[in-house]
């Protein structure tokens, strides 16, 4: 693998080193027994360069698939346009040229990431078919929707010139956001929703320089597009309140009207937010802000464990695009090898010794209760889930807001006390990052101050 499993050779199986088709199925079976959802990891914008597909392009000129990829002439030692790819080489620095020289065809091909995924073109319908066709292969097989890789990036400008010198050196994969692309995706669209019910979801990579750009991604009322478009701003948001205030209020303004948000601090191609934060006190506190905003949070595995990134020595990177330590293996319990079966490329997390998942299970007060804890309220309480917005007065470095009637959430980003503004009413403690838990709610206040510790997190409930 390349780039783990996002140069796909085959787009109808499942490689034998993660298993079988039949594993899949047995999982999609398992999952759904037990009320869960399994949404697919879908690559449509490359292929690896081992696909049939682009060995085939690639042997000749005349192949029937050579317009399955993206081509263009020019002289060996300059590529067509000033694009760059995404990555910079495992040690690497530079971003290369989103090109490579084709010895045989005597022609470059284009790739956002790696040489060895060339991007397919979007332009050909043939390519259209044969990729809408992988989605009801997948679809067929049970699964509940699709995370779809780049979307943004499926179609390519007309003539593919240059970028303007100021965003030369930015990967063109961070830019591409073409009209042409819509239409792609409401066609996408229309094939994931075409199956029969329960109603499967179409969440899109959106990787776009503004939250504006990102929220066309959800479409219009006549013509929808991605049900859940990323939107990675906050999530290099550093942890300041009046930073988060300003990212809340652009989700609010650009989103909300078009769609329903979707949250993210942390995922496989970014530092771990308990890294990027500093403390395992601010993680929790974090777990408390993503789990009570109007939208749809995503938690990637291990950030319920309040996991940092592991420390790789350079002798053990693999990742072309920098992001092993945020993807070293979760620590399922206390053993020489933490629940593996064998020791695994990548070093452990930090934790991986004393809050291995196992270890975590058993303390009420761990991350991994906390987490849980946030679910279940968000599960039991509609105003959590869908009810209105309305930031509440704070002091200087406490974020603090209510859904609905009945629920306040309060965040502190500052190092030492601060308080929130309590609606008029009886509250109590539903869950806090730093009071203890347990069954029973503390009742808390009957509306006034409430004053908050630093990093704690909470959410409160009205109980009068
Ligand atoms: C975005 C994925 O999140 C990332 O992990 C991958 O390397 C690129 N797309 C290329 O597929």
């Amino acid at each position: 693998m390349a780039d783990f499993g996002y140069d796909v050779s085959d787009h109808l199986g499942v490689d034998p080193l993660f298993g079988s088709l039949g594993d899949l199925d047995a999982l999609i079976d398992e999952a759904h027994g037990v009320g869960l959802r399994v949404v697919l990891d879908w690559v449509p914008n490359h292929t690896s360069d081992r696909h049939p597909w682009f060995v085939e392009a690639r042997s000749s000129r005349a192949s029937a698939k050579r317009d399955w990829y993206i081509w263009a002439d020019g002289p060996p030692d300059r590529p067509p346009n000033n694009w760059k790819a995404a990555f910079t080489g495992v040690g690497g620095t530079a971003f290369p040229p989103a090109w490579t020289w084709d010895e045989r065809t005597e022609q470059w091909y284009l790739h956002l990431f790696l040489a060895e995924q060339p991007d397919l073109n979007w332009d050909n319908p043939e390519v259209v078919e044969a990729m809408l066709a992988t989605l009801r292969f997948w679809l067929d097989r049970g699964a509940d929707g699709f995370r779809v890789d780049v979307v943004h990036a499926l179609a390519k400008p007309p003539g593919l010139g240059d970028l303007p010198p100021e965003l030369a050196e930015i990967p063109i994969a961070a830019l591409l956001d073409e009209p042409a692309v819509h239409p792609l995706i409401e066609r996408i669209r229309e094939t994931v929703k075409a199956v029969p019910a329960p109603e499967r979801v179409l969440i899109g990579e959106t990787v776009l320089p503004s939250v504006d750009q990102i929220a066309a991604y959800y479409g219009s009322p006549g013509r929808p597009e991605l049900d859940l478009a990323f939107n990675f701003h906050p999530l290099r948001t550093r942890w300041d309140a009046s930073a988060w205030r300003r990212r809340i209020d652009e989700v609010l303004t650009a989103v909300a009207p078009r769609g329903w948000p979707a949250w993210v601090l942390s995922n496989h191609d970014n530092p771990r937010h308990r890294s990027r934060y500093g403390s395992l006190a601010r993680a929790r506190a974090a777990a408390v802000l993503l789990l009570a905003l109007p939208g749809t949070p995503f938690l990637y595995a291990g950030e319920e464990l309040g996991l940092s990134d592991a420390e790789v020595p350079s002798g053990r990177r693999v990742d072309p695009g920098g992001r092993d330590g945020c993807r070293a293996p979760i620590p399922w319990d206390g053993g020489p090898l933490h629940g593996w079966a064998a020791e695994p490329w990548l070093p452990w997390p930090p934790e991986a010794a004393a809050a291995h998942a196992a270890a975590q299970e058993a303390d009420q007060g761990s991350t991994l209760n906390l987490y849980r804890r946030l679910i279940a309220l968000r599960r039991g309480s509609p105003s959590l889930l869908s009810g209105r917005f309305e930031w509440l007065g704070s002091s200087r470095e406490v974020l603090a807001w209510a859904r609905g009637e009945d629920r306040v959430a309060a965040v502190n980003f500052g190092a030492g006390e601060g308080w929130v503004e309590l609606p008029p009413g009886c509250w109590e403690t539903a869950v806090s990052t730093t009071r203890p838990a347990g069954p029973a709610p503390t009742p808390t206040s009957a509306g006034g101050r409430l004053a908050l510790g630093a990093d704690e997190g909470i959410l409160l409930r009205r109980v009068d």
